[in-house]
């Protein structure tokens, strides 16, 4: 496995980072092509890569990882690798933040959490969340999920870098 070593500078702005965060789930992913495997290593670096910036040490992420369309009912997302604290492990399509995200497939940036219909509080301690489709040829695959204990924890900045995480992920695994 190639290795990059992660950015540990904790005041980078937040476009290298996640440009730095693009290479390295690229150098981790690209001898694999085991979705279990890749979305696991990808959800620890991501997770621990995120808690290290400046900015969110003041607005701590609490959550980071993935949701799957359910082989066994395609309406669904069930849940896949991630690091945080133990989450539901369903979730239909329309349904709080994810089935938002994966029933219209476009990411959801949302400010505050309590303020979205259907929020499903897996973690009391989420505030705000993102959630990026995960898309191949116009299918499906799941979502990638980020929770901050903070109001107003993302931005366009960070839709833009997990969008483009997102995308090395997708050519990187066999689905
Ligand atoms: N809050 C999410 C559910 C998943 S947890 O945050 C891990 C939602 O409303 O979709």
């Amino acid at each position: 496995m190639k290795e990059i070593s992660a950015n540990t500078n904790p005041s980078i702005p937040k476009e290298e980072f996640y440009s730095d965060l693009v290479d390295q789930i690229n150098a981790i992913t690209e001898d694999q092509t085991y979705w279990v495997t890749n979305l696991s290593n990808a959800s620890s670096v991501i997770y621990h890569g995120l808690k290290s910036l400046e900015h969110f040490q003041k607005k701590p992420i609490n959550w980071a990882g993935f949701y799957l369309v359910d082989p066994k009912n395609e309406k669904n997302l069930i849940l896949g690798p991630f690091q945080g604290k133990v989450a539901c492990t369903a979730i239909p399509f329309g349904k709080g933040v994810c089935g938002a995200a994966a029933a219209t497939q476009t990411t959801q940036l949302v400010k505050d959490v309590h303020e979205f219909p259907g929020h499903i509080a897996c973690d009391a301690a989420s505030n705000s969340e993102i959630v990026v489709p995960i898309v191949k040829d116009k299918r499906l695959l799941g979502v990638l999920d980020i929770d901050c204990e903070e109001v107003e924890g993302f931005d366009d900045v960070d839709r833009k870098g997990l969008e483009a995480v997102v995308k090395v992920i997708v050519a990187n695994c066999e689905w």
